[in-house]
């Protein structure tokens, strides 16, 4: 199935009916761990995915199933609360069809931020990262099929789609705040399994840092949309088989917990200073 660009319109539409004239400008898509900062956002309007047409509603632990739009440090925002993933069924344009949306609504930036285990062995879980690029290869593009040339061109380049200046901003405020910052490459897998020992050693020869199941379908379409892009990894386990111990859910759902004050502060503090 293909989405038509009337239907972003219908989707976009039936938010603004809620929403009347407030514009949010920065969309933020907040993985395990961030999700509850949908829940402090100021002057909230909550929209659930199923009041908004064409919206797909995710399923994963951890994830609500809401855009809340209001202001967070005094911008006005857009909050993902609970995104879709390839691996709960959805196609990646489904996965990414919100953040055409938001698009539409007159988001110009996507903060987005994700839980992946940690390929880097100099690196400790529970470190932050942010994602300087990604791989996302052998995997279909959310952008396969007819463009849609109001959001873009058929052959995106793709050589800064994380902004490299909202990159500099996020490095300078870690500083600011002392917050140790890692930098790095994400490497996207479509899940739900972990990745094997030996996905982990080609990632790392690839030349990855983290590897996670989000987060590269949705800045595809945003770099394709001409949206500028600032993303963090939370590094919530090693990577399997860095340690002698098999992977599980609990843990990355902990160390998000166990991370969440300073990773808000960090993502909250950039947010801050996006224009
Ligand atoms: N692999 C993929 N996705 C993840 C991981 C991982 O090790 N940890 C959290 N999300």
């Amino acid at each position: 199935m293909q989405y038509t660009f009337e239907q972003y319109q219908q989707s976009a539409d039936a938010i603004r009916e809620q929403i009347g004239a407030f514009q949010p400008k920065v969309a933020m898509i907040l993985g395990s761990g961030l999700g509850y900062m949908g829940d402090i956002v100021e002057d909230a309007v909550a929209v659930p995915y199923q009041q908004i047409p064409h919206f797909k509603v995710s399923t994963a632990p951890g994830h609500k199933g809401r855009l809340v739009f209001g202001t967070l440090e005094g911008r006005p925002v857009a909050v993902m609360q609970g995104r879709m993933h390839h691996y709960e069924g959805y196609s990646y344009e489904e996965v990414a069809y919100a953040v055409r949306v938001l698009r539409l609504l007159g988001c110009d930036t996507l903060i987005v931020t994700n839980a992946a285990g940690c390929v880097n062995r100099d690196w400790k879980a529970g470190e932050l990262m942010l994602i300087t690029d990604h791989i996302k290869i052998f995997m279909e593009s959310p952008l396969r099929g007819e463009n849609l040339p109001q959001f873009g061109v058929r052959f995106p380049d793709a050589s800064h789609l994380y902004t490299p200046a909202l990159q500099a901003l996020a490095r300078r405020t870690a500083g600011e705040l002392g917050i140790s910052l890692r930098e790095g490459v994400y490497m996207y897998f479509p899940g739900p399994q972990y990745e094997t020992p030996a996905e982990v050693r080609f990632a790392r020869i690839a030349g990855a840092d983290a590897v996670g199941m989000s987060t590269a379908p949705e800045v595809i379409v945003a770099g394709h949309c001409g949206m500028q892009v600032l993303g963090f990894t939370l590094l919530s386990n090693m990577a399997a088989g860095i340690l002698d111990q098999p992977l599980s859910e609990e843990e990355v759902l902990e160390a998000g917990a166990a991370s969440r004050d300073k990773f808000s502060r960090l993502v909250l503090a950039c947010l801050k200073q996006i224009g």
